[in-house]
């Protein structure tokens, strides 16, 4: 099957890093609107609008299913190009479910962009779970630009988040959710923060598995036999060279999240 993976920026490669992972016999476009990262300050309509070009040209390149490995593209966009396109689009949802359930009384905490935290998805969601005396949102945009950076190791990360929880009782918390891939690179630095007293989650492999599972359904017998890794990276529809990524990949993989 050939699977697209879209984000405006290197975040989406924590999905297509654990998609290669579960299913390394997918043929795999990651496409990175890098022209116009980051989306989380943006204004929603241009948000919608660089998402919509971007899935239009994943579209014609003919793929089975697209994954939007961007939290706040999918609170924008996620319906209206399901209203569009036939093919399964995934998104992507703060894993604020889990985060209620295993969180003993305590409260949850969702870090996100600005846009997604401000979105009506979330919301709804935090009511339908009839939680909202329970979360709380801290907006983190910062990480999206130290993730694009690469600062990954720095003690600019450890200040941000000195800076960001210095002011706040974070012993009220027992769960971190982490609302952006971008993110995901600092999942087991902010563990660490946090002295591993908080469970610090994602809901990366949750969307992984929801497109195994959509992939299944649909399955044409289209699987690469070999199970050799091939991925076309795509950057604002341009097709672009691996090595622009290795790095990030390398990181994931030392990472192994
Ligand atoms: N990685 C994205 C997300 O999951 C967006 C980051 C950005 O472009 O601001 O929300």
């Amino acid at each position: 099957m050939k699977v697209a993976i879209f984000d405006s920026g290197v975040g989406g490669l924590t999905v297509l890093y654990s998609a290669m992972k579960q299913m390394p016999y997918n043929e795999y476009i990651y496409y990175a609107d890098l022209d116009n990262v980051p989306y989380g300050n943006k204004d929603k309509d241009l948000v919608n609008r660089l998402t919509f070009r971007a899935v239009e040209q994943i579209y014609d390149l003919g793929v089975d299913a697209i994954v939007l490995a961007c939290n706040t593209a999918t609170s924008i966009s996620a319906d209206l190009l399901r209203n569009k396109y036939e093919i399964p689009i995934i998104g992507m949802e703060p894993a604020v479910k889990p985060a209620v359930m295993n969180s003993s009384g305590k409260r949850v905490l969702v870090m996100a962009t600005e846009l997604t935290l401000k979105e009506s998805k979330l919301k709804n969601l935090i009511d339908r779970l009839e939680a909202t005396d329970k979360v709380d949102l801290l907006p983190m945009s910062e990480m999206v630009d130290f993730a694009e950076e690469m600062v990954f190791e720095s003690e600019r990360v450890t200040d941000l988040l000195d800076r960001k929880f210095s002011h706040m009782d974070v012993s009220v918390y027992k769960t971190v959710v982490l609302g952006c891939t971008h993110f995901i690179y600092f999942k087991q630095k902010i563990e660490k923060y946090f002295n591993y007293s908080m469970n610090v989650i994602d809901g990366n492999q949750g969307t992984v598995n929801h497109l195994e599972k959509i992939l299944q359904g649909i399955g044409k017998g289209k699987y690469l036999r070999d199970g050799k890794k091939s991925v076309q990276y795509y950057v604002s529809g341009r097709k672009a060279k691996s090595s622009e990524f290795q790095g990030y990949m390398d990181y994931l993989e030392m990472l192994d999240i």
